[in-house]
């Protein structure tokens, strides 16, 4: 009776590992896994791989997970800065066409912001220039979304957010508003400056190493929420920045970039601004949830 070849060959490695795998039950894991073991499998023979530097790739890895816990996640870091973050959204948000983009989350939001009254200053560190932000809260076909919640946080003047920034109060530059009848919203704030992402671990070394920089944009983020409406999670970037064009996480949407301008006289009086006070303002349009009928698609 012959016995099976054995022997695991640049020819035969990946139809091997395929095959072992292949008796999974979980069909859709045996699919995730089925393609990237095909491309890890191409990678490595097509850059013909040293040991060298699959353990300088396996190091890498293993200092990205060493490094991340309650207060730092650089694994996400590294999927915004290789864009998997924003190519997952963008193949899982395909919006219709006046729906507002979507862009990426990003490590810093917090849950549990206070809900504030229209009007209110989110900004309660006393430094930065004031900052009125005012639009509305749309539907897809125009109309007014009313008791939509708006969950904002945004970095100091400085570029650094609440937590990581001990000289700020806990919760600074964050704050919920709920829209009333006509959707329309507004609130105080400071003009946010653009900032690096963390650089201090591997994926600041990655940049390094590529000569890319870890700039952010100046942004304001957004998750907007409303009943019968598909949540959605975005920033509004100030025109003008200098990183619009090189944002480190490839998150910049010319529908969310946005005029900062200075405040009138006029607008100084009833926004409650200073002389030289700036404004930014921005419709969101939600798109609306799928209608559950209960029927068939025939
Ligand atoms: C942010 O905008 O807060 C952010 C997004 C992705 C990576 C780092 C920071
Ligand atoms: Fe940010």
């Amino acid at each position: 009776m012959s016995t099976p070849a054995h022997g695991f060959t640049e020819a035969t490695a990946t139809g091997a590992v395929l095959r072992r795998n292949e008796q999974c039950p979980n069909d859709r894991l045996r699919e995730i896994m089925a393609v990237v073991v095909r491309h890890l499998h191409d990678a490595v023979t097509e850059l013909r791989l040293t040991p060298d530097e699959w353990m300088f790739a396996i190091d890498f890895l293993t200092r990205t997970g060493q490094i991340s816990g309650d207060r730092r996640q650089e694994f996400i870091l590294l999927s915004d800065t290789l864009g998997v973050s924003m190519l997952v959204d963008a193949i899982n948000h395909r919006k219709i066409e006046n729906a507002t983009p979507s862009t990426v989350l990003g490590p810093f939001y917090v849950a549990g912001a206070a809900a504030l009254p229209m009007g209110a200053t989110i900004a309660r560190h006393g430094r930065g220039e004031p900052l009125f932000v005012s639009g509305r809260l749309l539907g897809e076909t125009g109309e007014p979304i009313e008791g939509g919640e708006l969950d904002v946080w945004q970095t100091s003047e400085d570029g650094f957010y609440d937590t990581q920034d001990a000289s700020q109060p806990d919760m600074n530059l964050r704050g919920l508003f709920r829209t009333g009848a006509d959707g329309r919203f507004w609130f105080r704030s400071i003009v946010p400056a653009s900032y690096p992402i963390p650089s201090d671990g591997p994926v600041g070394e990655m940049l390094a190493a590529l000569h890319r920089h870890p700039m952010r944009p100046a942004h304001i983020h957004f998750i907007l929420r409303a009943a019968g409406y598909e949540s959605l999670t975005t920033h509004i970037f100030i025109a003008g920045d200098p990183y619009l064009d090189s944002d480190a996480v490839f998150g910049v949407k010319d529908a969310l970039i946005v005029p900062l301008l200075t405040a009138t006289p006029a607008e100084q009086v009833a926004h409650g601004l200073p002389a030289g006070g700036k404004t930014l303002a921005i419709d969101f349009s939600l798109q609306r949830q799928p209608s559950v009928t209960g029927g068939h698609d025939r």
